[in-house]
This record gives structure tokens, sequence and C-alpha cells, in this order.
């Protein structure tokens, strides 16, 4: 079948995507983007979380043709103009920054956090932040370098917000 979505805000076509193949195997195999990391395949880990319509999804559960006409998000869509994102740069700068199987799904689940938080104008409390992330597991180390990179994405984003 033929694939046909929008990618980090550019029209993608794909042909002879099986029925079978996941989102994820698309993005990564097909597209060229292989930033969404492929460590369960089973919706466990979160490792593949990208956007699909604006909300954080687990790539490896999405089959391909349910992104057909519709807009996906993924971590190499964060920067922009060659700009790490504010995200990005508060993980670096939390020393937060895991592994490469973790580290994507992280970042993708704290831009949706902190851009919701931010939008009702507050920022998001810590109870919330491990609940957001509860579902984008590292089996080697701590959460509390990855809790303080969200809290500090938190207020720097929303200083250049004001
Ligand atoms: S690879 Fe999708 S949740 Fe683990
Ligand atoms: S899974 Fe990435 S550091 Fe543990």
């Amino acid at each position: 079948m033929r694939l046909t979505c929008t990618v980090n805000g550019t029209e993608q076509l794909v042909d002879d995507v099986w029925e079978g193949e996941s989102l994820l195997y698309v993005l990564r195999e097909r597209m060229g983007l292989p930033g969404s990391k492929n460590a369960c395949e089973q919706g466990e880990c979160g490792s593949c979380t990208v956007y699909l319509d604006g909300l954080p999804v687990c790539a490896c559960l999405v089959a391909a043709g349910q992104a057909e006409g519709r807009e996906v998000g993924t971590v190499e869509g964060l920067a922009a103009g060659g700009e790490l994102h504010p995200v990005q740069q508060a993980f670096l700068d939390a020393g937060a920054v895991q592994c490469g199987f973790c580290t994507p799904g992280l970042l993708v689940a704290t831009d949706d956090l902190v851009g919701r938080a931010l939008a009702e104008g507050r920022r998001p409390a810590d109870a919330e932040i491990r609940e957001a992330l509860a579902g984008n597991l590292c089996r080697c180390t701590g959460y509390e370098k990855v809790l303080d990179a969200v809290r500090l994405a938190a207020d720097r984003m929303a200083e250049e917000a004001r």
C-alpha cells in the first residue's frame, strides 16, 4: 500500500508498505528517521514515542496505515534551524542525557508535558512529571536528573514565552 503523511512538517510518500508494518518501522527503515528507537516493540518502554496529530503515541504500536493523511512529529523535528530545542538543551545542561534508547522518547514526552502545562499558564508539578514520564523506562539509572531537566526546560520555555 502507499502511505502519505506529513512528518516533521514535510510531506512523505512511501510505496509498498506492508499492512503489518508499524509506524516506527516505516519512520526508521523507510524514511531514514532513526531517532525514534525500537527497544521493546511492545508498547512498554516509550523509546519510540512520537507525536501523531499532536498527541504522543508509541510508534511501535501504531500500524503505518493509521498514519495515512496525518501529522507525525519525531524527535528529529524538535530542533529547528540548527538550534537545539529548549528541552534538548535542558537535558544536556542538567546532565540528563542517558543512553540513545531512552533519551529520544524522554525528549518527546517532556516536550509534550511542558507544552501542555505552559499552555495552561503553569509549570508541571513534580508528581505530574513523574506520571507523564512513567511510560518512558530506563533500566540503568535514576530519574533525578531527568526531573531536573524537565523543570529547567519548563522554566526556560516559560521565560521565552513571556
Ligand atoms: S519500542 Fe515502542 S514502547 Fe518500546
Ligand atoms: S535505558 Fe537509557 S540509560 Fe537506561
